[in-house]
């Protein structure tokens, strides 16, 4: 291979139209799609000659770890830094998620899911910065159980792939339910437990989801999306329950 065909979905405004225009750029052993991008960038002819405006995108941590870069690659929702060429089928498509405003090209506005955490509290308040000595211990079962779920760097990609994210619904999203159970599991985070599954009762949130579990096959971090589902899902029933019956 001396040369990676690209077909890029454009778009030149967040309300303009969306087309499609295509590249040749040269090959070398283990790019990325960022690097990909980055050659069209120093050289923006398009596959007809025709020099065109550079292709728009956003990165920063080019590690897998910021979630700014998430796009469509051949189809399928990933992170363009930690997608290599060599493992793709030619010609290599690019889009934006769609599931999110378009700002231009390849940039989408991810606002909704920094709402959507906000909706269900999923934070823990403290009572100030001053110095308020160790916190409650973990144990090592509920700490290894947290780390994982502490992994979730808001890609977005989890919407994306979920049928039930779109104009039509008002679900949250499936990257919501492992935020309240990682809070509602910490020591601290727990005294706010109810809080937070009131909040997420209300539109958006439990009934949101439709059970297609597309979302934990294409989460980057392998986060237990779908066990956090059923874990957020019980607990919120039992806590319907006790204020029904009362605690005791
Ligand atoms: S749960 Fe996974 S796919 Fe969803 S936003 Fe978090 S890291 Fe991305
Ligand atoms: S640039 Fe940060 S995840 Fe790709």
């Amino acid at each position: 291979m001396s040369k990676i065909h690209l077909i890029i979905t454009r778009q030149d405004s967040p309300d303009g139209p969306s087309y499609k225009e295509e590249f040749f750029i040269g090959y070398r052993p283990h790019m990325n799609v960022i690097s990909a991008l980055m050659e069209i960038r120093r050289q923006p002819i398009n596959r007809y000659g025709r020099r065109t405006a550079p292709v728009q995108w956003e990165m920063s941590c080019l590690e897998e770890v910021c979630g700014i870069c998430s796009m469509i690659i051949n189809g399928i929702p990933r992170q363009a830094c930690s997608t290599l060429i060599d493992q793709l089928e030619q010609p290599i498509t690019i889009e934006p998620m769609r599931t999110f405003p378009v700002i231009r090209d390849l940039i989408i506005d991810r606002e909704f899911m920094f709402d959507a955490l906000k909706k269900v509290k999923a934070w823990i308040p403290i009572d100030g910065t001053h110095d308020l000595g160790p916190g409650p211990r973990m144990n090592e079962k509920g700490r290894l159980m947290a780390y994982e779920l502490s992994k979730c760097f808001t890609c977005g990609v989890c919407l994306e792939a979920c049928p039930n994210v779109n104009d039509k619904h008002d679900f949250l999203g499936p990257f919501v339910f492992p935020q309240v159970r990682l809070k509602n599991v910490h020591p601290t985070g727990e005294m706010n437990k109810d809080e937070r599954l009131e909040a997420f009762k209300g539109r958006g949130g439990l009934q949101g989801c439709g059970n297609s579990q597309n979302c934990v096959q294409v989460c980057p971090k392998g986060i237990p999306i779908t066990t956090s589902i059923a874990a957020v899902n019980r607990a919120a029933s039992l806590q319907a329950f006790k204020s029904f019956f009362g605690a005791d």
